[in-house]
């Protein structure tokens, strides 16, 4: 469905505020590239639209990379203030919405063709969930805690 559109910053102005609102987005990069989605616009689920636009910048961040730039993701979907402040400072109408900022840039010397591997053994299973791997239990039951989620909502492990 292709449930996006792009804002192209290249205004040094709209860059330094939106590194102004940004706290982790606070680099100097010359271009920033608004990833917008529009939910209403994704079949046959209108919570597909967040998984299309994250398809799109890990595809953006790819394809910098290939052309030997730089590129960073920045959050603002689902943080709901800086929904509204990106909202306001690009002027994006309603029923769209600002997940993520792909900033652009030209990585120091040092950085280019810097292949990195962060592959966790620990983190994979083959064919169906392996014994002993972490199953996240006690990080999901502290953040129902925090949220005050009722006991019974806690899932059982596999
Ligand atoms: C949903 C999401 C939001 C992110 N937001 C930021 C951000 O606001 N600022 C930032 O510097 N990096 C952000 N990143 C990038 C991560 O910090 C990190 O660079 C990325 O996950 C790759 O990790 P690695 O380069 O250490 O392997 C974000 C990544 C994701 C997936």
């Amino acid at each position: 469905m292709r449930p996006w559109q792009f804002i192209v910053i290249r205004d040094e102005k709209t860059l330094g505020s939106l590194r102004d609102l940004i706290k982790s987005g606070r680099f100097p990069a010359p271009l920033a590239i608004a990833v917008c989605g529009a939910p209403r616009a994704t079949m046959p689920d209108p919570a597909h639209w967040l998984q299309d636009c994250s398809a799109a910048v890990e595809n953006m961040l790819i394809a910098a990379s290939g052309l030997g730039l730089g590129a960073v993701w920045i959050g603002v979907y689902p943080m709901e203030g800086l929904v509204a402040e990106v909202r306001r400072l690009l002027a994006i109408p309603a029923p769209v919405t600002p997940m993520a900022l792909v900033y652009v840039g030209y990585p120091p010397v040092h950085y280019r063709s810097r292949a990195r591997c962060r592959y966790e053994d620990e983190k994979v299973s083959y064919e169906r969930w392996q014994k002993g791997r972490r199953n996240w239990r006690k990080d999901w039951e502290k953040s129902q805690r925090a949220n005050s989620a009722p006991a019974s909502a806690i899932p059982v492990s596999p």
